[in-house]
């Protein structure tokens, strides 16, 4: 069973009313939802925090070292301005994914640089709500490949030693 901390940044827990022709209807109870029932399909036990504020995720960050496999994170707009998450990120050392909701790139200039993206193995955008159910698979196979990599580098199973 994996451990995996989903992080929603700011406006996030605005979903449903803020911008539907951008973000959709759904709510973040809603994806919440179908995240979890992704979750149980591939054995992932999902931590869920949501903050309008950039120190208490940066927290979250933190905390997430030594106890969680993983982070899935949407940053929000803080995904745009934010060195401190990009270097939370990069402390923890835990594979990330970066999911958007709306197609960041086909938006305003300002979104199309994000500062989290590089410090995350992957990012997905543009799929809605969908979005996160590919960013935890994608986030989840990355984390087996990586342990699979790492066993046979350490003379795995048909390795001698
Ligand atoms: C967002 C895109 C950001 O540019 C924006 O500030 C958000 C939501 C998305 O999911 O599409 O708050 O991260």
């Amino acid at each position: 069973m994996r451990s995996i901390l989903v992080l929603n940044g700011p406006n996030l827990n605005m979903l449903g009313i803020r911008e539907p022709g951008v973000y959709g209807s759904s709510t973040l109870q809603d994806i919440e939802t179908r995240l979890r029932a992704a979750g149980e399909r591939l054995q992932a036990e999902l931590h869920f925090f949501q903050s309008n504020h950039e120190g208490a995720l940066l927290d979250e960050i933190h905390a997430a070292y030594g106890r969680r496999d993983g982070i899935l994170i949407n940053p929000g707009a803080f995904t745009h301005t934010s060195v401190a998450l990009r270097d939370g990120i990069a402390s923890v050392g835990l594979p990330a994914v970066e999911v958007h909701l709306s197609n960041v790139y086909k938006r305003e200039p300002f979104r199309h640089k994000s500062l989290t993206a590089p410090v995350c193995v992957g990012q997905i955008a543009g799929f809605g709500a969908h979005g996160y159910e590919l960013g935890l698979e994608a986030l989840l196979q990355y984390i087996t490949d990586q342990q699979e990599a790492q066993h046979l580098t350490h003379g795995g199973a048909g390795h001698a030693e």
